[in-house]
């Protein structure tokens, strides 16, 4: 089974960092997900929060407590620099493609629009920054990755690439969006993975990856129901798998 390292190193600590993503490298992940959302200026960087605070901090003391009020797309590439996860900076995806591609990871590159009308545009930075990259590159990237997001629109540019639609619940319409995006998998909350669901998935010939299990026989009981994946914040699982 595939086992994916959630936002790096998990929820909390150095989520979503270059040294997180190093801390799950040497757990033994051979995957990573990670979330992209868009500065106000359209920078792809990656960070989980709309507002700041709680996992990025600013660097002055004396102004960390107005941090909550401050979300996360009116700042610019250059304001994201007055920020860090306990002493870490927060990354461009650029930054975070060649981390991956350098340490042969697999990355699953969730999209997270901060607003419906940027959702379109996060999808086009994300693809922009890939076509940067040498066609070799782009070419492991296109069958080895995976792309997703709640929001469905941020997945229309990157057609061609593998991609999943996110659902905390599996909802009655999903296979006409599954269908209309091309998309191979179904990632789910762990509380809408349950047997009629994943049954449901499986007869359309999707797979189905599910967040945020953390619980080895959760895992196991997931597996048996023939689910191909987990993001976990769990370090320790790599070794079990
Ligand atoms: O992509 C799976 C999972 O990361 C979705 O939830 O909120 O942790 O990004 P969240
Ligand atoms: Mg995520």
């Amino acid at each position: 089974m595939e086992l994916w390292a959630h936002r790096g190193s998990g929820k909390g600590a150095l989520e979503n960092t270059l040294k997180g993503f190093e801390i799950a490298f040497n757990a033994g992940f051979k995957a990573v997900e990670f979330d992209v959302m868009l500065t106000a200026d359209g920078a792809p960087m990656i960070h989980h929060d709309w507002v700041m605070g709680r996992c990025a901090r600013s660097i002055d003391p004396a102004i960390a407590s107005t941090d909550v009020l401050t979300r996360f797309d009116s700042l610019c590439a250059r304001d994201l620099r007055h920020f860090s996860v306990q002493g870490e900076p927060i990354p461009s995806l650029a930054q975070t493609i060649d981390f991956c591609l350098k340490h042969g990871m697999r990355a699953n590159v969730e999209l997270k629009a901060t607003h419906p009308a940027n959702a379109i545009a996060l999808g086009r930075a994300v693809l922009a920054v890939i076509e940067e990259l040498p066609l070799d590159a782009q070419e492991h990237i296109r069958s080895n990755w995976v792309f997703s997001s709640f929001y469905h629109a941020s997945l229309l540019p990157l057609q061609g690439f593998d991609l999943a639609l996110l659902y905390e619940q599996l909802p009655d319409n999903w296979v006409l969006h599954a269908d209309a995006l091309q998309a191979s998998a179904i990632h789910l909350h762990f509380s809408g993975a349950e047997p009629t669901a994943l049954r449901r998935i499986h007869t359309t010939g999707r797979v189905v990856r599910v967040y945020t299990v953390n619980d080895a026989e959760q895992a196991k009981t997931l597996q048996a129901l023939g689910v191909k994946g987990l993001f976990t914040d769990r370090m320790t699982l790599a070794a079990a798998y």
